[in-house]
């Protein structure tokens, strides 16, 4: 159902971004791991080619705190890959005791990979369009850094998602990754689409322009 199309997803080498990962490539797009821990990417990566073979990935060591490292890893996966039509801003940490890591991963990752993607993928400066999945948290009002960089998710995501330079056309809530493949399956009008993970213990939404 994903046949054709690539993915990059940051955080890739566990947890939620390496099963992120695996449900994609099970639907058929190519993906690109990126992440910080390059032993983690590594066996991630390995342990996907035996069912879905050495091509349909590329691990790439990126820190989503650095500028470099996201620029190099989104321009290597166009030269491996031909494009990208999906990104899975997935990585971030619990830390309450360094509060400038946490928002520097969670949020500022989140706003930097999301503007180096739309270099590439934005339809109004020669992209092809695509999906940009930016993961918020459930947990997120018992933790007060991460909470504010969770809303900070949140709100970047609902404010591009209706911001005409960029191209964004809708911002929905999901519940889950099914309702995100729904929606790309579903090919929707949007030529880019912005989801959120909803951070507002009650508060999934949906809203298209
Ligand atoms: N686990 C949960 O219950 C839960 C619930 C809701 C939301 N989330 C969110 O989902 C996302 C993934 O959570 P998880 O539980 O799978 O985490 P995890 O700790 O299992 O995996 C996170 C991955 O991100 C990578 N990473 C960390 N910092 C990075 C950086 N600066 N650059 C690149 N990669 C980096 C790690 O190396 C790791 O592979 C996070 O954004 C988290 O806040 C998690």
């Amino acid at each position: 159902m994903l046949k054709g199309k690539v993915a990059v997803v940051t955080g890739a080498a566990m947890g939620i971004g390496q099963a992120t990962t695996e449900l994609l490539l099970q639907k058929g797009a190519k993906v690109a791991l990126l992440d910080v821990n390059e032993t983690a990417g590594n066996s991630a990566k390995e342990a996907l080619d035996e069912e879905h073979g050495a091509e349909s990935t590329l691990f790439l060591q990126c820190n989503v705190e650095s500028d470099k490292d996201v620029k190099d890893a989104f321009r290597a996966t166009v030269e491996t890959f031909g494009g990208i039509d999906i990104v899975c801003n997935n990585a971030g940490i619990l830390n309450e005791d360094n509060w400038e890591k946490a928002l520097s991963t969670n949020l500022a990752g989140v706003i930097r990979v999301g503007f180096v993607a739309l270099e590439h993928m934005n339809k109004l400066t020669g992209g092809r369009g695509g999906v940009i999945v930016n993961t918020a948290s459930l947990a997120a009002p018992v933790f007060p850094v991460y909470s504010a960089t969770k809303h900070g998710v949140v709100g970047f995501t609902r404010s591009m998602a209706v911001n005409a330079k960029w191209g964004g056309k809708s911002c929905c809530g999901s519940l889950s990754f099914l309702f995100l493949q729904i929606l790309i399956e579903m090919k929707t009008r949007a030529h880019f689409i912005l989801i959120y993970y909803s951070s507002l213990l009650s508060t999934w939404q949906c809203f298209t322009i």
